[in-house]
């Protein structure tokens, strides 16, 4: 069971910590955010603030193509692993939070103005789905545990290593990601094992599809949706820069390297481990702060929407 080590024989890293949930760890919340207050300069960065910002438009598309992709597979999967079975169903529900929590934030790119957004998401919809319609069940298993082999690193860049960049930022963005990022760490086993339990059961398996296919997932993710959110963020800062001074252009472009500067040191090596042969997103280490931050979430937490 995802998150059974907690029961017991816990030691450092364990996550959750022993008794910090009843029950099992992962689990569905439902956020408290005022998405009125958001808007598009949300971090001092706005460079900053606008990466994320096209990040912000990928799990409307791509989460809703995991609960397909999952459902299908889920058909697979042996009845007899119950456990495997219960956690595909909490991680779709999860995912379905989180792609309706980023459609809600991102009205606030829409309203603002950037009127090529919804050109850019039809683009990435239209192309899933042909990874639906076209694409085996392995290779979209395979970019599904890509994309969420992103997420661990991910949620230790934004707990350990984002300070810098989050000091006098809106709470809306911030805690939106950082809830995100803390539930795709705690579902990050579910993609993992679900495709090992279909394509990596003999030793061969484990070598051509457990290690070389996951591999290829990963990197075909990493380079369809890196490009992507490249491509957006580009389009964004852009529109800023439209209205800026000879000046205020220079002062862009120095804050654009430093958030990129901090991608390549603190992300890249972080992708880099999802490329060896016993990669495994179990034993990730736990980020600081991750599980008291999401007790914010739970019923009596500040951000806890109302049952
Ligand atoms: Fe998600
Ligand atoms: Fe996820």
């Amino acid at each position: 069971m995802i998150g059974a080590k907690a029961q017991g024989g816990a030691k450092a890293g364990d996550y959750p910590p022993p008794g910090f949930w009843p029950g099992t760890a992962m689990r569905v919340r439902q956020p408290l955010i005022d998405y009125g207050k958001v808007r598009p300069h949300w971090a001092p960065n706005p460079e900053f603030a606008q990466h994320h910002n096209a990040s912000s438009t990928i799990p409307v598309h791509v989460e809703p193509y995991l609960i397909k992709v999952l459902g299908r597979a889920r058909a697979l999967v042996d009845p007899a692993d119950a456990q495997l079975l219960a956690d595909i169903d909490i991680f779709n529900k999860q995912e379905g939070q989180h792609f309706r929590q980023h459609a809600a934030f991102n009205q606030a790119l829409y309203k603002a103005g950037y009127t090529k957004l919804p050109e850019f998401e039809q683009r990435l919809r239209q192309e899933l789905l042909g990874f639906l319609n076209k694409r085996s069940l392995k290779f979209n298993l395979a970019y599904a545990e890509g994309f969420e082999s992103m997420g661990p690193p991910s949620a230790a860049v934004w707990f350990e290593k984002s300070d810098p960049f989050l000091a006098g930022a809106d709470a809306e963005a911030v805690d939106l990601w950082k809830w995100h990022m803390a539930e795709e760490f705690e579902h990050r086993e579910v993609c993992h094992k679900l495709f090992h339990a279909l394509y990596s059961k003999t030793a061969i398996g484990a070598v051509l599809n457990g290690w070389l296919y996951r591999v290829y997932g990963f990197a075909f993710a990493v380079r369809h949706l890196g490009a992507y959110i490249e491509e957006v963020s580009q389009y964004l800062i852009a529109v800023d820069r439209q209205n800026m001074t000879a000046a205020q252009l220079v002062q862009s472009r120095a804050r654009q390297r430093a958030v990129k500067a901090a991608f390549r040191r603190n992300m890249l090596p972080r992708l880099l481990l999802v490329l060896l042969p016993f990669y495994n997103p179990g034993r990730k280490r736990t980020p600081r702060d991750l599980p008291e931050f999401l007790l914010r979430f739970e019923p009596g937490g500040d951000r806890a929407a109302p049952a």
